[in-house]
């Protein structure tokens, strides 16, 4: 890794040129002569780059490799940036030695995507007290000190989880079943995981107030597909009485469907399973417009953008937003289109 480089980048001195121009401008407008701000701004170096230095989680499910090839595009050269990147292969204690080497390396960002919430206050405070911002993306970080870093953006799991129990409470009443008793296989996704805590919780919060629902049992897909056919085979050799299998992700929903098609189960529109997911990537998607999956909530990936909009508003000087929510939706079978899922590109 390169030491870090003059923090004017080219897309810096764009955007500060521009309001150099018009306070300039403005300047001489009202007084006749130049505006010694403007000048000093100008004068910067014009061919450094900002080092981004990004911590992902791993490359568990789509909607992981799609998040990291946004920030890959996003961080590129050619926008200004110099652009680091560790795979923690899903395991906290790699992302703690990737931020300790970040921040030795004296880079301008660091951007975390937690594995899980919890056992960040040590290395944020180190990374506070060598003056790097930390932005947070996807999940969330469960610290004592709010500004141990500097914004987050990502989704609201806790209401993704409650779009999925709104949907099939409707589902369920459609189909003149709203009285009968609902038995749901849950599948959790990486325990201690904002998506999973959020996502878990819709759930057994729906749970709660129906009577009639009752979650079955809980396993551990871990959000990837191999996993997730092991523990439902597993689960499905012992027992087949399942209503409901609300999987966490799409991967997961791919290892469920592996899993009930072995077993000769039948699922989707027209089985005996009500099949949810979460994510909305390209294999999701498909299989829901197949009728495979009932529901597929969407979990969006893109998230470079975003967090570049956060970069660029520190450089100007500006205080972003601590949490930003992303606006998301959700998919059936018949709100799904071959194009539509092809616009998405992921
Ligand atoms: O935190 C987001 C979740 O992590 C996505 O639902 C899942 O696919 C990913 O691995």
């Amino acid at each position: 890794m390169k030491r870090k480089k003059n923090r004017t980048t080219g897309r810096k001195l764009f955007v500060v040129t521009a309001a150099a121009l018009l306070a300039m401008t403005m300047a001489s407008m009202l007084s006749g002569c130049g505006n010694q701000a403007a000048v000093d701004i100008q004068t910067e170096s014009s061919d450094g780059l900002i080092s981004v230095a990004f911590s992902e989680v791993g490359a568990e499910s789509d909607w992981r490799v799609a998040n990291s090839e946004s920030m890959r595009t996003t961080f590129t050269e050619e926008n200004g940036y110099e652009f680091y990147f560790e795979d923690a292969k899903g395991k906290q204690e790699n992302q703690i030695t990737t931020l300790r080497n970040y921040i030795l390396q004296g880079v301008d960002y660091i951007v975390l995507a937690p594995v899980v919430e919890t056992g960040w206050d040590e290395v944020l405070q180190e990374a506070k007290d060598a003056g790097i911002p930390v932005i947070v993306v996807d999940r969330m970080v469960d610290v004592e000190e709010e500004d141990l870093y500097t914004a987050w953006v990502g989704s609201d799991f806790k209401e993704e989880g409650d779009i999925a129990v709104e949907w099939l409470e409707e589902y369920l009443e459609e189909q003149g079943r709203a009285d009968e008793e609902i038995q749901i296989l849950h599948v959790m996704g990486t325990l201690g995981a904002s998506s999973q805590l959020g996502r878990t919780e819709g759930l057994e919060e729906g749970v709660a107030v129906h009577d009639n629902w009752e979650i079955v049992a809980q396993l551990q897909g871990e959000y990837t597909q191999a996993k997730t056919y092991e523990v439902v085979s597993e689960y499905l050799a012992g027992s087949t009485d399942i209503d409901v299998i609300y999987c966490e992700n799409d991967n997961s929903a791919l290892g469920v469907i592996q899993a009930l098609d072995e077993a000769g189960i039948s699922y989707g529109t027209d089985g005996d399973v009500i099949l949810i997911s979460f994510d909305a990537t390209t294999v999701g998607l498909t299989a829901c417009l197949k009728g495979k999956i009932n529901l597929d909530v969407e979990c969006n990936p893109l998230h470079g953008p975003r967090v570049e909009q956060i970069i660029l508003q520190i450089e100007a000087g500006e205080t972003p937003q601590k949490l930003t929510y992303v606006d998301e939706t959700y998919f059936t079978p018949d709100t799904l289109t071959e194009e539509l899922i092809e616009e998405r590109g992921y």
